[in-house]
């Protein structure tokens, strides 16, 4: 049987959470007109929504709040986060912003526009945006394992590296303006890259001659995983092997609200180039603001210099990743299928498996997502067609390679109680999994449409 880990912390601030009954759910999720994002936070009872911002930080982090540096240039905070990242990550230059998107708008169009492509292990739906933003096209590149949500792979985030030669061919290596590996691979299902592929990956981009980004994300649960999957790293700590990551790349853009456990915040990273570090920093500076606090308070630069140190630390991974494994073995024995072996900051469900009555076109991920909501007041989310949205190029519905309904966990939140409670409602949905009907769009945008879409039950 697997051990939960017990929490590396104890409770010294609680925030209330109620349950609502069936009928509120019902009546609170057809207002919200069936996409989750709609919902209001007080009417839902575990919020599974995102592990991005949502964590808890620790005394030491609101202690960092309260002496947070808030002048506009020079400040102490800044000073601090620079040296907490370069401990980290190994880089010359680092340029804080507000958060991982807003280090994709600076970065991206400097490599990228009409005509290049960007390749990734798997392309985050901001990344995404980001890349067609600034006219070009994204191609997610991962291994074929992946796409099997049953059998074990140790890394089934990594990128495909006869196919990303095939790529580089087929566009022209002039075409490709970047390459960039996603630690964890969160559409994937929070999957690790292994070090060896990082390795490999960087040595195709560096024979063309085409930079490296890594999305870093979720560096730290990925350096977690190498450490106890990949030979020869048992013994090195999770900074050292985060340090050799970040070394087979030449910058990395950072949601810093997921490993870095902050509210808000995010990171470019430039290994050695000032050149480049000169351009990102012409480009936050009227995008994000100056240099030295990049769109965020002095105290929220504070808490970041500390949550870095403290998201790399092996007990509190082990607490961690520990939840979803225990997550997972639970859902093993109820014959629930999900994105296996489990990822590192959420459990990822084959809703394609255990509805295989509704079609990718009306979106088995969030007809799942839904019935959680009803079920147990649990906030879910699509991460499969839905999200996916519509060909740029065509505007027809794209098929997702998964139907993945994902039950992210904030980092430091709930405890195993609340993940009994989830067991639970998902075994109670699965006893009525042949009643279960799909949805259709009745209005959606052009862009990110998943966020203020608007759907409904087909009969
Ligand atoms: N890259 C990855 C791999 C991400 O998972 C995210 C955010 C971003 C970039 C963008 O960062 O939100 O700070 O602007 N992921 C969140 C999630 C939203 O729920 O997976 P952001």
């Amino acid at each position: 049987m697997t051990k939960y880990y017990a929490e590396p912390f104890k409770i010294k601030m609680v925030e209330p959470i109620k349950m609502l009954t069936r009928e509120e759910r019902i009546e609170k999720i057809r207002n919200a007109h069936y996409n989750v994002f709609y919902l209001d936070s007080d009417d839902v009872y575990i919020d599974l929504l995102t592990d991005s911002g949502t964590g808890a930080m620790s005394a030491n982090q609101w202690a960092g709040v309260m002496v947070g540096d808030e002048a506009y240039s020079g400040s102490r905070s800044y000073k601090n986060l620079m040296a907490s990242a370069k401990d980290i990550f190994g880089y010359e230059y680092f340029q804080p912003v507000h958060q991982g998107r807003a280090a994709e708008k600076v970065v991206m169009p400097i490599f990228l526009h009409e005509g290049k492509v960007a390749i990734s292990n798997m392309h985050f739906d901001t990344t995404r945006a980001h890349v067609e933003l600034a006219g070009a096209r994204a191609i997610d590149c991962v291994i074929p394992e992946a796409l099997d949500t049953v059998n074990y792979h140790p890394f089934k985030g990594n990128m495909d590296i006869e196919r990303l030669k095939k790529l580089i061919e087929e566009y022209g290596p002039e075409n490709v303006g970047m390459i960039i590996i996603t630690v964890t691979n969160n559409s994937a299902g929070g999957q690790p890259v292994s070090m060896d592929n990082i390795k490999k990956t960087s040595e195709i981009a560096k024979s063309y001659n085409i930079p490296v980004c890594i999305d870093a994300a979720r560096y730290a649960e990925n350096a977690y995983f190498i450490k106890n999957r990949e030979d020869g790293y048992s013994d090195k700590s999770i900074k050292d092997i985060a340090r050799e990551m970040f070394s087979y790349a030449d910058l990395f853009t950072m949601s810093a609200k997921k490993d870095a456990i902050i509210n808000m915040g995010g990171l470019v990273g430039v290994k050695n180039d000032p050149e480049l570090f000169e351009v990102v920093k012409a480009r936050t500076i009227p995008y994000e603001g100056f240099v030295s606090y990049g769109g965020l308070s002095g105290r929220d630069i504070e808490a970041m210099a500390i949550g870095l140190q403290e998201g790399t630390d092996f007990d509190y991974l082990k607490y961690r990743i520990g939840q979803m494994e225990y997550l997972a073995e639970k859902l093993d024995e109820a014959g629930i299928a999900y994105q296996s072996p489990v990822g590192g900051h959420a459990v990822f469900l084959d809703a394609k498996k255990l509805l295989p009555h509704i079609p990718y076109y009306e979106f088995p991920a969030q007809a799942l997502a839904i019935e959680l909501y009803i079920e147990a007041g649990i906030r879910s989310c699509d991460i499969g067609s839905y999200m996916m949205g519509n060909d740029p190029d065509t505007g027809e519905q794209i098929e997702s390679e998964f139907e993945f309904t994902r039950l992210a966990v904030p980092r430091r939140v709930y405890t195993q109680s609340h993940l009994d409670v989830i067991v639970e409602a998902l075994k109670a949905i699965k006893e009525r999994k042949d009643t279960l009907k799909g949805y259709r769009i009745t209005w959606e945008p052009e862009v990110l449409r998943h966020f203020t879409a608007k759907l409904e039950p087909l009969k």
